[in-house]
């Protein structure tokens, strides 16, 4: 029998990404943001409240998206719960960065795979943000590519974010192949 259930579960998983800008001074930021998907071939999409890192966005049209490991947990949720409008948080949480090669915005080191993004839009809808970027490049640590250079999930110990329970999961193993798994239906 189903139940009705609190709509605090609405997408499941969600992604836990690392966004990172440079403020007007160079200094790094780093935020949690779990709303946030691909929406075309080359294209993200997150939605955001008023951050500092809003505030940087429209300063340097440029960003970065990490995806949070297993290792970087704690730092990837203190990333979510204070802002850098206040102190430089990468530097507290013991991170570095270098520069992007191809947008003005910083690469966290400890993080095993970096989108490089240039803000598309970030469309103002009453005091909520729909940031749109395009990825120009893709920097992944090879101790988490698969013999073909693929990115392996299970070597990267990528994490989700569960927002039933409040809690970060890994994501688990190969269950079936896409594309694939569901033909046999088709004959
Ligand atoms: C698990 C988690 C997910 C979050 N997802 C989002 C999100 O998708 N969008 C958003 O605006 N804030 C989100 N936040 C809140 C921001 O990360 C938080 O307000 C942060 O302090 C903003 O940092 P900044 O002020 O340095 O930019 C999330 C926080 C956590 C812990």
């Amino acid at each position: 029998m189903k139940k009705n259930v609190s709509k605090s579960l609405i997408m499941a998983p969600m992604p836990v990404l690392i966004i990172a800008t440079y403020d007007e001074n160079g200094i790094p930021n780093a935020m949690n943001a779990a709303w946030g998907m691909q929406c075309d071939r080359d294209a993200i999409t997150i939605s955001l409240g008023n951050h500092k890192t809003t505030e940087n966005l429209k300063i340097k049209k440029a960003f970065t998206v990490a995806f949070a490991t297993k290792e970087t947990v704690v730092q990837s949720d203190y990333f979510g719960v204070e802002t850098g409008a206040n102190i430089n948080k990468i530097e507290k949480a013991g991170f570095h960065v270098e520069k992007s090669q191809y947008v003005d915005a910083p690469v966290i080191q400890e993080y095993p795979v970096t989108l490089e993004c240039e803000v598309m839009e970030l469309a103002d809808d009453e005091g909520d943000y729909r940031l749109t970027g395009r990825v120009v490049n893709v920097l992944a640590e090879e101790r988490v590519l698969n013999e073909k250079g693929q990115v392996d999930f299970e070597k990267l110990h990528l994490i989700a974010y569960d927002s039933s329970l409040k809690v970060y999961r890994e994501v688990g193993g190969v269950v079936g192949r896409a594309f694939h798994d569901g033909v046999q239906y088709k004959k």
